[in-house]
């Protein structure tokens, strides 16, 4: 069987391959194939994926094109593919004066698995406007509909993260025709306090896209996956305590408990700009790990788990990485990666 590559298909720019491949710009093509009798992978942009290994299964690559859009009395509404690309989808909306997703402009990857990770960006994540998923269960070739509670959001989590069986073919988002601007972020709410022109939801989006085109490398530059860690939460009575010690420490309080910048954390330990082999941490955002010099897998590896070491030894904090890590079976972790020699 001849392998696909996966080279150009993660915009890490990993070299990785797949024992099969299927491209899916009709749903007939997938229909006729399950259930689905072998190990599996969805791929969309391939803008959160850290190939390791040769993947010996099958590749379902989300081509799915087309929107759809409706309105009531005070929301609108779009039905869109799965496959259609993520800040393609935002402008379209910003651009038509309609707002709610242009705080989540530029974030790379595809609708289809936006409600994976529950993407979010500036005080917004997609749960806020996602009013259902369309899904198909890959082992029993049923399809399934998410109400928004049914998909179980949660920061940089949902049911599909959680079970890797379904195939969202279409996401509906709700947005409210009486719009309201998102501006608590630092830059942005700065950048609104200046602004002589009238504040609009394509003026964010741009405002946004300046922000992140500040700190963020391009993919298409600087291959990498965006935030390679999750930003860590941890107890108040553990938060206090870092905070006495490291007064500085940005700090969010979310429910009963604390996220911290795992940014901040990697960037205290002097770590912008360190180097494994041809993998290192970017200059500018510390959560960041790029492929400056033909990464290897193995290189990409070595270094998070360094500064997942550093961080643990300075602040006993435990960082969990953002991306998927796929080894040869599918999803593994960085752990069972070094425990198990693979790299
Ligand atoms: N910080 C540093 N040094 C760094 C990076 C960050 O000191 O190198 C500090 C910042 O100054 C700030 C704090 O850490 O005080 C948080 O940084 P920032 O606002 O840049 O956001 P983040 O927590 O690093 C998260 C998301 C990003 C999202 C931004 C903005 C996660 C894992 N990441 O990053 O999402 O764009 O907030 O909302 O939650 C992504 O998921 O790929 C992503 C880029």
């Amino acid at each position: 069987m001849a392998l696909t590559s996966l080279q150009t298909l993660n915009t890490f720019a990993l070299a990785a391959s797949a024992d099969d491949y299927l491209a899916i710009s009709e749903l007939s093509q997938l229909k006729e194939r399950l259930p689905l009798q072998q190990s599996f992978l969805v791929l969309g942009g391939g803008s959160n994926m850290l190939f390791c290994q040769p993947y010996q299964g099958l590749v379902l690559h989300n081509q799915l094109l087309g929107i759809e859009h409706w309105q009531d009395e005070n929301h609108y509404y779009f039905k869109v593919a799965g496959g259609e690309n993520w800040h393609e989808f935002v402008m379209y909306c910003a651009e038509r004066e309609i707002g709610g997703l242009e705080n989540l402009a530029l974030i790379p990857g595809s609708v289809g698995a936006a409600p994976v990770q529950n993407i979010g960006a500036y005080g917004v994540e997609l749960a806020d406007i996602c009013q259902q998923v369309m899904a198909i269960d890959l082992l029993t070739g049923e399809e399934v509909i998410f109400s928004h509670q049914a998909c179980q959001f949660a920061y940089r989590e949902s049911v599909f993260k959680a079970k890797r069986h379904y195939f969202i073919h279409h996401v509906v988002f709700k947005l409210p025709k009486a719009w309201t601007p998102i501006l608590d972020y630092g830059e942005l709410k700065a950048w609104a306090k200046d602004c002589d022109s009238e504040i609009s939801p394509l003026s964010v989006a741009n405002e946004v896209i300046a922000v992140r085109n500040n700190k963020l490398p391009d993919p298409a530059e600087l291959p990498n996956v965006g935030s390679f860690f999750k930003n860590p939460v941890v107890s108040k009575p553990q938060a206090m305590a870092l905070l006495s010690e490291y007064p500085q420490m940005p700090q969010y309080d979310v429910g009963d408990e604390v996220k911290l910048a795992a940014g901040w954390l990697i960037d205290q330990l002097g770590l912008k700009g360190y180097q494994i082999g041809g993998a290192s941490v970017h200059q500018r955002q510390a959560l960041v790990l790029v492929n400056t010099d033909n990464a290897t897998s193995q290189d990409v590896v070595s270094l998070a788990t360094y500064i997942i070491e550093r961080v643990l030894a300075t602040y006993g904090v435990e960082l969990e990485p953002e991306v998927n890590v796929i080894a040869n079976g599918g999803y593994s972790s960085l752990a069972q990666l070094v425990e198990e020699q693979h790299v």
